[in-house]
């Protein structure tokens, strides 16, 4: 018995060195001080240290950010998952040999990356090229700030124009707005993403780069026009493109924003990875929207961290009107959709003044089919999501217009009661979603997510409704007969149907 005891607490005594050897920091084995120095985006370093009796670890991309990395370790092999965004997870496998660990893709037989503990010179280069964790504040539930009663909706530079914006381009995108009808539609925001930033001044002040003569003027010319400016920055030393970030100018750029007339900020996560853990970030957005509540200008607060350390259940006190809950959206079906239909059990956090947000529209961006667009916008206005458009505006076809005016499509997106739907029904690849309107009404929505056409049928139980209902067909644009206690539809590949039921 004593025996047996013995060699369970040696067993135990055994795996605690073994934890201790994959604890602090691992450079690739082809790195050098030369590479650190002077390219150090190239480098992937990973930094594993001890949290509450089990391993926490961090992949660092030197100067550019950095992603938490889930550790699990098992004596001489762990495992590792690196998280890039919610539902965007990398598996590793690591296995230590001696003063070595080799990293591979799990379930990949390409060979694995071998890691060692950087030299002395190498650590003190990492040390320099750190910046330093400011104070962040201690945490509170803020008051919602009164703004993004519906869904925020408007137009963002970044899906389309990346980094390629100016002044001129904004005014004409302002304008194509207004002579689109997109304005009277609702989408008001104009949205400038990342790549206006220039140098700070000597007082520290951000300013814009020289295709932003003046911020001001443009935010007046804007606001001329019935639309509101929309700015971005990030808690980190440099935004994801490269540009100034807001790290340590947080009171300074809130000020610098509201005496521009910004109207909307999107603060974005970015090399913020580098300093802090995905722990701290309630704590740096709540110093954010701390410092643009300081300036008294309102402006809607977008919190954009990829949706990591579930960031629905905080965003909201942290001052958030909208948080993003996945990685970036590109212009293709299987992103798209995938992002979309993954949205159901966040449902429950959405609501007036503080929006889920699956991210910007792709409508009009020419990739997809017109069916899978209307997939794309029924679906985030099924999910309460904000409708931000992320196409030229100026060069809108007839047919991108028609798709994101569509007047029904947005008051279920816009509905009062702002509850997000859900999905009730899912056979295979056919879905059914559900979403509470306003005078006691449903939206229902019918998606095939197949490559082949499909009838898609429900019964009114199956959907926990009563009684008899008249449809409204959003996409057809005509109101059929009056059901009674079944829908059924035949729905093209990656289309929709979507009704709005009302009682009878
Ligand atoms: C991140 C964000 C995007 C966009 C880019 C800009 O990837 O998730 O929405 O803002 O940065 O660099």
């Amino acid at each position: 018995m004593l025996a047996g005891l013995a060699a369970v607490v040696g067993l135990v005594a055994g795996a605690r060195a073994q934890d201790l050897a994959l604890t602090g920091t691992w450079v690739p084995d082809g790195v050098t001080a030369d590479i650190l120095e002077h390219q150090p985006t190239h480098v992937r370093v990973l930094v594993i240290r001890e949290s509450g009796g089990g391993l926490v670890g961090k992949l660092l991309v030197p100067t550019a950010g950095g992603m938490p990395v889930a550790v699990e370790q098992h004596g001489d092999h762990a495992g590792l998952v690196i998280q890039m965004a919610r539902g965007m997870e990398t598996p590793l496998e690591a296995t230590l040999t001696g003063d070595h660990m080799s990293v591979g893709l799990r379930g990949n037989s390409s060979p694995p990356t071998i890691l060692r503990r950087p030299s002395a010179e190498e650590q003190k280069i990492l040390d320099r090229l750190a910046p330093v964790k400011l104070p962040i504040p201690a945490r509170k539930a803020l008051p919602p700030n009164g703004l993004a009663r519906t869904p925020p909706m408007g137009f963002s530079t970044w899906n389309h124009f990346q980094t390629k914006i100016d002044d001129q381009t904004i005014r004409n995108v302002g304008d194509a707005l207004v002579a689109t009808g997109m304005r009277d539609a609702g989408y008001v925001n104009v949205n400038i993403d990342d790549g206006w930033q220039g140098e700070r001044d000597a007082e520290g002040n951000i300013r814009a780069n020289d295709k932003f003569p003046d911020m001001k003027a443009l935010a007046d010319y804007l606001h001329g026009r019935g639309l509101k400016l929309g700015m971005y920055t990030s808690p980190g030393p440099k935004s994801c493109a490269g540009f100034e970030g807001t790290y340590g100018h947080e009171e300074q750029d809130a000020r610098t924003f509201a005496a521009w007339g910004v109207d909307y900020l999107k603060y974005d996560w970015c090399s913020a990875g580098l300093i802090y853990d995905d722990a701290e970030m309630p704590a740096v957005y709540q110093k954010m929207a701390e410092a643009i509540r300081a300036t008294g200008r309102p402006m809607v607060f977008s919190i954009c961290q990829y949706g990591r350390a579930d960031v629905w259940k905080w965003g909201a006190d942290a001052g958030g009107n909208l948080w993003r809950t996945t990685g970036d959206i590109t212009d293709q079906w299987q992103i798209m959709s995938a992002i979309g239909f993954e949205q159901d059990e966040l449902a429950p956090f959405a609501g007036p003044g503080h929006w889920n947000d699956p991210d910007m529209l792709e409508v009009g961006n020419g990739h997809m089919s017109a069916a899978e667009y209307r997939t794309h916008l029924s679906l985030w206005a099924m999910l309460a999501a904000p409708l931000i458009a992320g196409h030229d505006v100026r060069g809108s076809t007839p047919e991108t217009i028609a798709l994101l005016t569509n007047h029904d499509v947005i008051a279920i997106d816009q509905d009062a009661l702002g509850r997000s739907g859900r999905r009730v029904v899912q056979r295979g690849p056919l879905e059914i979603w559900t979403r509470p309107l306003n005078g006691k009404r449903t939206a229902v929505a019918l998606f095939n997510r197949s490559a082949e056409a499909a009838k898609i049928e429900t019964t009114f139980a199956e959907l926990g409704l009563e009684g008899r209902a008249a449809a409204l067909d959003v996409w057809a644009q005509r109101s059929s007969v009056v059901l009674d206690g079944r829908v059924a539809a035949d729905v093209e590949p990656h289309g929709v149907v979507l009704l709005v039921l009302s009682p009878a």
